[in-house]
């Protein structure tokens, strides 16, 4: 008989997914190695041609980071100091911090209520003179509100970003998110749904001029080697090893959100006529679940019971933008930002990745329902 005790389900799991590519993984490695070339080689050209390719835009540029992604689109679109930038309270950090990062002002807009996604009547509130550019997070990888926002920029001729770091995957009429407005940015950061085994980012875009700006200030703003042209260039390259893991599991990528998608179904099957609010999928668009985010005023009691059945969970966010006392001193705040006040206190994050099982999944639904039984 098997007496031990059922192991804890983590929230997330970038290791089973590395597991389960591990040979691929490490003769990507050795290809890498042996070839002597460790920056913006072959690897992270392929991988750029790859993802453009993934998503219909023209062009893809590696670099460091998401967050990185986010300050050098901006920076190409010529935000620059004192300009203002449209972005939700209701995000994580590193959108408000790259706007920060440049000089820019964040003007914090709300979201749409009882949704995740920033609310187009918040934008045009927020919207002024000096606006250059408005932020849309595809949050937890929805896209709730999005054409809503992207018809307030463009009826108001504003750059609209979509940070995509935790989209990948989904699209809207068949359109892959990154593909949708001015410029894409993306995050492979190793739990994202394209993950790297380490830092990266991209962004994305059909504007040719806007990408190669984005080249050369990823290098140091050289428009020919050692000679610095454009202003606030940095050093900011998806490197050699990263793009080559990232080349491997791109060609996963497809089949772990359907797997994703799988668990989220599950899910609201099994949680369905309970007092928790579930993820929002607007017809003709697509959820990528990066995070599967239920709601309810029980919050903080309900994830406490979920660890004595170990099942962990997640708070994206605990804090908002506006509750942040970084950003408080640099961001423009509007009169309320009361749909993202309620909602914080009442998020929780449930376990979701591509190697979740099925039995997983039913331990997690059970574990919700006792709760509330
Ligand atoms: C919505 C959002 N934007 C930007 C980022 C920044 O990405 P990175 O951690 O790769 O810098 C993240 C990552 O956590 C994110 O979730």
């Amino acid at each position: 008989m098997n007496s031990a005790a059922p192991t804890t389900i983590p929230l997330t799991s970038p290791l089973a997914e590395n597991q389960r590519n591990r040979e691929e993984l490490l003769a990507a490695a050795a290809r890498v190695i042996d070839s002597g070339y460790y920056i913006l080689g072959s690897e992270v050209a392929a991988f750029e041609a790859e993802l453009a390719a993934s998503l219909g835009v023209s062009g893809a540029v590696g670099v460091g980071s998401g967050t990185d992604a986010l300050v050098l689109a901006l920076q190409a679109i010529g935000v620059g100091r004192g300009d203002e930038v449209i972005i939700p309270s209701h995000t994580a950090g590193p959108t408000a911090a790259a706007v920060a990062f440049i000089g820019a002002v964040p003007v914090l807009a709300d979201v749409a209520p009882g949704a995740h996604g920033l609310d187009a009547a918040s934008v045009k509130v927020a919207l002024s003179e000096r606006t250059k550019a408005i932020i849309f997070v595809h949050l937890y990888g929805g896209t709730a509100g999005f054409p809503e926002v992207l018809a307030v920029a463009q009826a108001h001729g504003v750059a609209l970003i979509e940070d995509c770091a935790q989209s990948q995957g989904a699209d809207i009429g068949g359109k892959p998110v990154g593909s949708l407005g001015t410029v894409g940015c993306f995050s492979f950061y190793p739990t994202k749904n394209l993950g790297a085994i380490g830092d990266g980012g991209a962004v994305v875009s059909s504007d040719e001029a806007l990408l190669d700006r984005v080249r050369r200030l990823r290098t140091y703003g050289w428009t020919r080697p050692q000679y610095a042209e454009l202003a606030g260039g940095q050093c900011s390259r998806l490197d050699e090893l990263q793009a080559a893991f990232l080349r491997v599991k791109l060609r996963g990528l497809g089949r772990n959100v359907q797997r994703r998608r799988e668990i989220a179904r599950h899910y609201i099957a099994g949680l369905r006529g309970l007092p928790v609010a579930l993820p929002e999928e607007p017809a003709g668009t697509t959820h990528a679940y990066h995070l599967f985010v239920i709601r309810t005023p029980d919050r903080d009691a309900l994830a406490a019971h979920l660890k004595t059945c170990g099942v962990m969970t997640g708070l994206h966010y605990p804090y908002a933008i506006h509750q942040q006392p970084a950003f408080m001193a640099v961001a423009k705040m509007p009169a309320s930002l009361a749909e993202t006040d309620a909602l914080i206190p009442e998020i929780l994050s449930l376990p979701m990745y591509a190697d979740l099982t099925d039995g997983q999944a039913e331990r997690v639904i059970a574990a919700v329902r006792g709760f509330f039984a």
